[in-house]
């Protein structure tokens, strides 16, 4: 986080919530926080605490309604004429009102609408025209999303703000999209939590207190600091590259990497792995299905060969280890673990080249096992955890040898674009084990900042 120390981030709905959590979180580690909202006494109050806790940053309070227009360009006015401008952006502020489309109220839809849709978009067309303003190359864009972004719920209550969230999902995407035409390196993200406990069910329901009270006893929710904790990971810089075992050892490193043999297409090895694993250090309490492979094997003319390869590796291996795991940790009383699956972008979209879909194909598997195994886990009553990481074009040797027997695009493979690292993909796994045991990262989508599609 230290390059964003003293740079502007906007933090919009900073009165209560995951709004002050970030806007408190961000000036602690030395950003200038404009944070907004209409009960502004509320982020004074915040910005007074901030400053006795003797934190690096500063909270500056604004009043801005952000359901009117005139108010937020009074805003970004302000910030440019006081602060020169915005460096991050991070649309919070949303709501949602109980109003079911067969019979709910127009007003409230409206409301809804011009929050969690018109301003986000407003906010993020007016910051991005105060970073191209000012060169700023390196801005990021964050929108608060929900999980009812991606999936509805059967809660006709909610239905309306699901789809204000679904349209952020599409926001988000086609803004980073923009901002790849302009070749920019100005970021964009959404963040998508599930129940986070905040005054939001309260005034969700504000005439029903008990249907709130009920749906934070229903889950265990998560707090608005773990959503501020997604927020700084977003924001901070990629951590040193990871280093291999006898580097390890001559780095001092406290940890130790045991080598194993195995190949993943044989179960008989698979399972003697984990028999070695139960009698040389008790069992697993995390497990990383990272191993994973294409062939360039299109539908219309791939070979059956290449095809059970990456089915064998992709999702079988994967499975078996999953299985194992879980036993080795049950068998243990083990109930903080972790199974991270290393699924791809692929696995969430199928892109137009043939030589990928079956690739694709296996990592849509991933994505299914992954919610699977989640709720397998939720059925068991354990605390032990499922984790997606999707990340697009990584620079390792898998697109090579996905290429091997075709030199031209073998050559051409990391030239369009700046790839992500494996290192990258190390800080995504590191962020989900360090998450509190509360919380349970889904699924973290990553995208060189440079992709176009
Ligand atoms: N809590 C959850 O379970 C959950 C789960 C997933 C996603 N989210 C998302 O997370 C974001 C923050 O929610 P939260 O849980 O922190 O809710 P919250 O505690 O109810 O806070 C909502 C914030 O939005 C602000 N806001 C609402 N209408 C506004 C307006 N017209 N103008 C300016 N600010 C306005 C509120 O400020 P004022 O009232 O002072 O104006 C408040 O600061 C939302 O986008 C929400 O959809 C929440």
């Amino acid at each position: 986080m230290e390059r964003w120390r003293g740079r502007v981030a906007l933090v919009t709905g900073a009165s209560v919530g995951i709004g002050a959590a970030v806007a408190v979180e961000l000036v602690r580690l030395g950003m200038k926080v404009v944070g907004c909202a209409r009960d502004v006494g509320k982020i004074q109050k915040l910005a007074a605490e901030c400053q006795s806790a003797g934190h690096p940053g500063v909270l500056v309070p604004f009043k801005c309604d952000l359901t009117k227009e005139e108010e937020i360009l009074a805003m970004f006015a302000a910030i440019k004429e006081q602060h020169k401008g915005v460096d991050v952006c991070i649309n919070n502020a949303g709501l949602a009102h109980p109003e079911a489309l067969l019979n709910g109220k127009t007003s409230a839809w409206k409301n809804m609408w011009d929050v969690n849709v018109l301003a986000l978009s407003i906010c993020a067309r007016e910051a991005y025209q105060s970073m191209k303003e000012r060169n700023v190359d390196d801005g990021h864009i964050i929108n608060m999303n929900s999980l009812c972004g991606h999936q509805v719920f059967s809660l006709a209550d909610a239905h309306f703000y699901s789809a204000t969230k679904y349209a952020v999902t599409a926001l988000t995407e086609g803004l980073r999209q923009e901002l790849r035409a302009e070749n920019t390196h100005i970021r964009a993200t959404c963040i998508s939590p599930g129940v986070v406990e905040t005054e939001f069910m309260s005034r969700f329901y504000n005439d029903s207190p008990e249907k709130a009270a009920g749906i934070y006893a229903a889950v265990k929710p998560m707090k608005a600091i773990d959503v501020a904790s997604a927020v700084t990971y977003v924001l901070s810089a990629p951590p040193h590259v990871q280093k291999l075992a006898a580097e390890c050892q001559s780095a001092g490193h406290p940890g130790v990497l045991v080598p194993f043999k195995c190949d993943l297409t044989k179960e008989e090895e698979i399972l003697s792995m984990f028999a070695a694993i139960k009698e040389q250090h008790k069992g697993v309490d995390v497990c990383i299905n990272n191993a994973g492979l294409a062939h360039p094997e299109p539908l219309l003319s791939g070979k059956t060969s290449g095809w059970k390869n990456m089915m064998d590796v992709n999702i079988l291996g994967l499975s078996i280890c999953t299985r194992e795991a879980y036993q080795s940790m049950k068998e243990r009383n083990v109930d903080d673990g972790h199974i991270i699956n290393i699924n791809s972008v692929c696995g969430h979209h199928v892109m137009p080249h043939a030589d990928l879909h079956f690739y694709t194909a296996t990592k849509f598997a991933v994505t299914a096992l992954t919610e699977g195994l989640r709720q397998e886990l939720r059925a068991e009553n354990t605390h032990i955890r499922a984790t997606s990481i999707s990340p697009s074009l990584v620079k390792t040797e898998f697109p090579l040898r996905l290429y091997s027997n075709n030199p031209d695009i073998k050559a051409r493979v990391f030239s369009a674009y700046k790839p992500l690292e494996a290192k990258d993909v190390v800080n995504a796994i590191i962020y989900v084990l360090s998450a509190p045991p509360h919380v349970q990262i889904g699924e973290v989508q990553m995208l060189a900042t440079e992709q176009k599609s």
